[in-house]
């Protein structure tokens, strides 16, 4: 698919790191960018900065989702690309102190980055299903949903992160089955580890100590690295049903 002003655009998590740098990525394509997130001033501000829309949403609720997606859609039109960044990533051991892992937290953990993938990413197909098909082949859109290279590498603490992002790398090939007929692509991006607010938190000593797992090169990603591969698998109609490693050779050992 192109990216271009005829084509309209939702990041969620667009207010910071991964998605802040997707929405600035295809607005700087004219892409008509709409951003949900829970952050409502960040959010707002990245929209503001791309002359794009923002709404509010918090995308473990299904309710807050078709609200915020129809109000982007009465704004900028239904969006052919569907981007999902939003995430959270506590760390938490399956038994700290001999108790065991707080219930509530593996949930919400599962809520936001797993269900909220979903959640987004169904409502958009559902509003997707509704336009024309572009091109010879008949394209109606691509959803893009982000996991984790701890989907297979988990480290200690992050049994609710790696259980959530392994089910994002593992609805990726039946959904895109489940959306071939109607010619919507879907893809996810597995990171390794990126310079965001959720990394730059950690002191510098843990910040290059996770660096030095990557093999080369043996650095922090960049978020515009993020982005330029999520614009690529737009615009290449062959990349569907995969997970992708965008991680410079990373394996993270258990700590
Ligand atoms: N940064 C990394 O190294 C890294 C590595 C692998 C995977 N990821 C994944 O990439 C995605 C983006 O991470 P990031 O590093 O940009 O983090 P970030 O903290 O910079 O951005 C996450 C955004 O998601 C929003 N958000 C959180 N909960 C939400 C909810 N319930 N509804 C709507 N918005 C919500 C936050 O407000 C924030 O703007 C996440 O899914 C994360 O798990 C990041």
């Amino acid at each position: 698919m192109k990216l271009g002003s005829d084509t309209a655009a939702v990041v969620t998590g667009g207010a910071s790191g991964l998605g802040r740098a997707v929405a600035q990525a295809l607005a700087r394509q004219q892409v008509r960018t709409g951003i949900l997130d829970m952050d409502e001033a960040a959010g707002g501000a990245v929209a503001a900065e791309l002359g794009g829309t923002f709404a509010r949403c918090d995308v473990a609720d299904p309710a807050s989702v078709a609200a915020a997606l129809s109000w982007l859609r009465g704004a900028q039109g239904q969006e052919r690309i569907c981007i999902n960044c939003a995430g959270i990533a506590p760390a938490q051991r399956t038994l700290s102190r001999g108790g065991a892992h707080d219930p509530a937290g593996f949930a919400r953990v599962i809520g936001i980055n797993l269900i909220g993938s979903f959640n987004v990413a169904s409502q958009s197909a559902a509003g997707m299903a509704t336009l024309d098909p572009l091109g010879d082949d008949a394209e109606r859109g691509v959803i893009i949903n982000t996991a984790s290279i701890a989907a297979w590498d988990g480290q200690i603490g992050q049994a609710a992160y790696a259980a959530s992002k392994a089910g994002v790398a593992g609805m990726t090939l039946p959904m895109a089955r489940d959306l071939a007929r109607i010619g919507i692509r879907v893809m996810a991006i597995a990171p390794g580890i990126f310079q965001t607010a959720m990394v730059s938190g950690f002191v510098p000593e843990v910040q290059e100590a996770l660096a030095r797992h990557a093999q080369f090169p043996a650095r922090l990603g960049r978020p515009e690295e993020f982005a330029a591969l999520a614009c690529h698998i737009v615009e290449n109609p062959m990349l569907n049903g995969e997970v992708i490693r965008l991680d410079a050779g990373a394996r993270m050992p258990p700590r």
